[in-house]
């Protein structure tokens, strides 16, 4: 564990089939304030977060416009641009209506809003991996999918990716483009959505999970696993990171923080490697009834 910590140990995944990442990434949603609206409180360590992000070789980035909304956007860019191998997975097709609300909007006229302005906030021609942050039910997703595809056609986007889907909008989005990613809530606690990682294991689909350590809760004292953790010598968090890695091969985890030091305890657990017997002891144990 005193060795450097670099996101190069988690091992590579080719979005797409083409853009190489790291799995292990980091998720640029809590730099931003309280209910993910407005300004970081402290927004030099946000600064400083994102620094960190390069120096631990991390080359996944996940923002959306909806995080501030902008803000997190123009941190990264701010940090990080030019961003080299850093790909920039962003996302679009909600409103804000204040903290905490999140209004999905799938209109095609917005969504083509959307990409142009996260083009112009992060500062590139096109977008790496562009990311339907919800399907709206309230608009025919034929055509939300279809208004995607000529944005993919017109060289706005590279990759695509979904959020919050089952299969079946999966297969109905691939009549459109080539679904890149699916980034569903996943973690140890979290488990509904295994069919559809399995269906993205199969088909070489990255799997981003969201809320990979249940929103701090697997990263704080107190968890079931906190006896194995001991025996291996990792952190609650690093548990849970080093077990989501190992779930998949098509796994992309983006833990969430607003503090450098916590990054570099996430990114740790990139140089662990869970035994099988480890590995289905927390499976176990996450199955176990709570007490
Ligand atoms: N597609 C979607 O609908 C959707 C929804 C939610 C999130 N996301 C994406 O998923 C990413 C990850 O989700 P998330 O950030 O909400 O949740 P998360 O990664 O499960 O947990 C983040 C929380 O854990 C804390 N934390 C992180 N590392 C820690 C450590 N080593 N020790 C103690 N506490 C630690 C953070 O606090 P500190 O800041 O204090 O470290 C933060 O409160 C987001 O950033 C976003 O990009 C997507």
């Amino acid at each position: 564990m005193s060795q450097q910590p670099s996101a190069v140990q988690s091992g590579s995944f080719r979005i797409g089939g083409d853009l190489e990442v790291h799995r292990l990434g980091f998720g640029a949603m809590r730099l931003t304030g309280k209910g993910i609206w407005g300004e970081p409180e402290d927004v030099e360590r946000a600064r400083a977060t994102l620094r960190r992000v390069r120096e631990l070789d991390i080359t996944f980035v996940d923002t959306a416009d909806s995080y501030g909304p902008h803000v997190s956007e123009q941190l990264i860019r701010e940090v990080l641009h030019p961003y080299g191998d850093i790909v920039i997975a962003t996302k679009g097709g909600l409103l804000r209506t204040g903290a905490n609300r999140w209004v999905p909007c799938g209109k095609p006229a917005y969504l083509r809003q959307a990409v142009h302005m996260s083009l112009r906030r992060l500062g590139v021609e096109r977008i790496d991996l562009w990311q339907l942050h919800r399907v709206d039910p309230e608009v025919p997703a034929d055509e939300q999918f279809a208004e995607i595809a000529a944005m993919q056609k017109e060289g706005l986007i590279r990759h695509v990716g979904l959020s919050e889907v089952g299969v079946d909008a999966i297969e109905a989005a691939g009549k459109h483009f080539v679904v890149a990613t699916v980034q569903n809530e996943y973690n140890l606690v979290d488990r509904k959505s295994e069919a559809v990682l399995d269906y993205c294991t199969q088909h070489a689909i990255g799997f981003i999970p969201w809320f990979p350590l249940a929103n701090g809760d697997l990263a704080r004292p107190g968890t079931p696993f906190e006896g194995i953790a001991r025996r291996l010598q990792l952190t609650a968090s690093q548990l849970a990171l080093a077990w989501i890695l190992r779930r998949s091969p098509v796994m992309l985890p983006i833990p969430g923080t607003s503090r450098p030091e916590h990054l570099e305890e996430n990114v740790r657990a990139a140089g662990v490697r869970l035994s099988d017997a480890d590995f289905e002891e927390i499976d176990r144990q996450a199955a176990a009834p709570a007490g």
